[in-house]
């Protein structure tokens, strides 16, 4: 396929790396790329970044169809930069794109392009410790007119923005409120996909623990509230008894991909590891009796964040004493040792460039 490049004609001063947070800073192009039922995806390019125009009754703003997906290009010490698992975001992106009545892009199509997209942006690539660029692939339904119907027209754009921490705790632990009121998604909806109606919902609850302190909310399933599902923007795991359990990838949430690595690392070094329901009762009882030994959350932006503190209606249990566990810091290690270079990657998750 054909990718138009058009460079900025004043590309921007580079951030310092104390600058970043996350997702404030952008790069200097973006990719768009349109699609029509009759003539598919075309017009594929690569442009200055900035803002846009955007139709008043395009279905995104009336009927929220959108999709997105977040992945990271990491700078080796060598200099090189390579992105982590990009193919997963890609296959995941599509699973999304089915359950909103978005098109496809084919697999080898949409590597081509996040390839190109990050070699025009690799400069961006911050190199200090914990640092990395972030990408954000979209999609949102583009029809001009007001009728509810599966997209006839869509775009697709990805943005890129060099981040450092998620968190302003960045690896120390974060406090978490386990809501008992609102619910993110049921089963049958849309939990699965990442699609931003899924964040919508979820920023009252976010809010109110923001108000009281923490960092994001731990969910419960939409249909009894009795089992844990995952936090805001990331997924959950738990060490139990020298067992770790996560959700189980019922529907209705992400099957997140640092969730996937985390499995995977863990089986390979003899770790229990239980895919599984976990009811809050069950958490309680060894929050209580002293048998939940960690807790952690996983996900591209929030990397491997240990969970210091849970909430549950107004009572608060303290894990592993607020501080770091071991599993947490191996995980960490593992995962961000193959994410920038440092250490083998034997599982053949890394993707260079070229
Ligand atoms: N769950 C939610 C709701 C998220 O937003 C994310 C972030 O992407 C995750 C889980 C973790 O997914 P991943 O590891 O693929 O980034
Ligand atoms: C990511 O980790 O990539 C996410 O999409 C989380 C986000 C909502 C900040």
């Amino acid at each position: 396929m054909e990718i138009k490049i058009t460079k900025t004609a004043c590309p921007k001063v580079k951030p310092d790396s104390s600058e970043l947070g996350f997702g404030k800073i952008f790069t200097d192009h973006m990719f768009i790329m349109d699609y029509s039922r009759e003539k598919g995806w075309y017009d594929a390019r690569i442009v200055p970044f900035g803002p846009f125009e955007i139709h008043p009754a395009s279905t995104v703003l009336h009927y929220g169809s959108e999709i997105f997906e977040g992945l990271k290009a990491y700078r080796r010490e060598d200099g090189r930069v390579q992105m982590f698992r990009p193919i997963e975001n890609i296959r995941r992106m599509n699973n999304s794109a089915e359950r909103l009545c978005l098109p496809q892009i084919d697999e080898e199509m949409a590597m081509e392009i996040l390839k190109t997209f990050v070699k025009c942006e690799e400069d961006w690539t911050p190199s200090a410790p914990g640092t990395s660029l972030y990408l954000r692939p979209f999609m949102y339904g583009n029809d001009e007119t007001l009728g509810v119907h599966a997209v006839h027209n869509a775009r697709f754009m990805i943005i890129a923005s060099p981040v450092g921490s998620y968190y302003k705790e960045g690896i120390n632990p974060v406090k978490i409120m386990i809501e008992d009121q609102d619910v993110r998604a049921v089963r049958g909806g849309t939990g699965y996909a990442k699609c931003g109606g899924n964040y919508a919902a979820s920023n009252r609850a976010g809010e109110r623990a923001e108000q009281k302190g923490y960092s994001q909310v731990l969910w419960l399933d939409g249909v009894e509230r009795k089992y844990i599902e995952e936090v805001g923007a990331m997924n959950v795991m738990f060490k139990i008894n020298g067992e770790v359990v996560t959700p189980a990838l019922t529907g209705s949430i992400l099957p997140g991909i640092t969730r996937k690595s985390c499995i995977e690392v863990l089986k390979s070094e003899g770790y229990k590891v239980s895919e599984r329901l976990l009811s809050i009762d069950e958490l309680e009882a060894a929050m209580a009796d002293g048998t939940l030994e960690e807790a952690w959350g996983c996900g591209t932006a929030a990397v491997v964040s240990p969970i210091g503190e849970l909430s549950y209606k107004g009572e608060i249990f303290t894990v592993n004493e607020g501080k770091i566990g071991e599993v947490t810091q191996k995980l960490y290690d593992t995962l961000t040792g193959i994410q920038w270079g440092k250490i083998e990657d034997k599982f053949g998750w890394i993707c260079p460039l070229d």
